[in-house]
């Protein structure tokens, strides 16, 4: 069993007469403690695939299984409980601008039920963890892009997810924080064995962290496999794309800076 499974899932937006159809047909296993990818051009349906995945949205048709258990088949509260399993960050990290780095990360544990003192207590834990022990009393007006996912990624920790998703997580930061906030994903999945589900438009973030890939292109899966394997022999007209996308950015970093940079 996976951890993740998606089966024939389907996604339509309904509105002003019009039907989008976000996700077609998509059919995915993600097994438990992969950093897996899924990458596609913007509009492809990666937000909403990972919306899915959460019940955020409802598939139109299809199912998400999460550990074998039939998201469908819970009710509202069995369904939060199993959204509290199910860690989310962002682009635009969604901190609260009125609470410094550590009630930020108190937030979801008081929520909970969590007594302040431990509430805070396991925080200050968390925030060692992301590298930013030292930044406790900073609001997030004070703090750098690379820092503010950090304090996302310990908020996201709090709840001890078994998964946790990060949609286009990295896709505001400069190339050198992006590696070293990979370099905590990935050191978070060998140290708690939490499975990473890694939604990105960029290529080079899938090469510098993810095992596994599939490729979403107009609301299909057109490709999935391994990141050796898709960079080897890209068999879709997506797959090509996004990694002739990644060397010309390359080439054009070169050119600028005379040197090889991370991309
Ligand atoms: N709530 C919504 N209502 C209508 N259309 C939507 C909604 N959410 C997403 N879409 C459409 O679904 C498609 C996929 O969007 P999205 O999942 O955000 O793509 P990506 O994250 O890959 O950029 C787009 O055409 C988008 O406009
Ligand atoms: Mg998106």
């Amino acid at each position: 069993m996976s951890e993740i499974e998606i089966r024939n899932l389907t996604k339509r937006f309904e509105g002003n007469g019009q039907t989008v159809e976000a996700l077609r047909d998509i059919d995915l296993s993600i097994e438990k403690g992969d950093i897996f990818g899924i990458i596609g051009m913007s509009g492809a349906g990666k937000s909403t695939l990972v919306r899915c995945i959460n019940y955020l949205e409802k598939p139109t048709q299809g199912k998400v299984l999460i550990d074998g258990v039939d998201l469908e088949d819970l009710n509202e509260k069995q369904l939060r409980k199993k959204r509290s399993e199910i860690g989310m960050i962002f682009q635009s990290f969604y901190l609260l601008e009125q609470k410094n780095a550590l009630d930020n990360v108190c937030f979801p544990l008081e929520i909970a039920g969590m007594k302040k003192k431990q509430a805070r207590e396991k925080a200050r834990k968390l925030l060692e963890t992301v590298g930013i022990g030292d930044k406790e009393k900073a609001y997030p007006s004070q703090l750098s892009g690379g820092q503010k996912q950090r304090v996302a990624i310990a908020r996201a920790l709090a709840t001890e997810p078994k998964i946790l998703l990060c949609d286009e997580a990295t896709s505001a930061l400069d190339p050198q924080t992006t590696k070293a906030i990979l370099s905590l994903l990935k050191e978070i999945n060998e140290k708690y064995g939490i499975t990473i589900v890694i939604i990105t438009h960029q290529m080079s973030v899938v090469s510098q962290i993810c095992k596994k890939v599939a490729i979403i292109d107009n609301g299909a899966l057109v490709e999935e496999g391994t990141v050796d394997e898709i960079f080897r022999s890209p068999q879709s007209d997506a797959a090509r794309d996004l990694i002739f996308e990644r060397k010309v950015r390359y080439i054009r970093n070169f050119e600028k800076n005379g040197e090889p940079a991370v991309v």
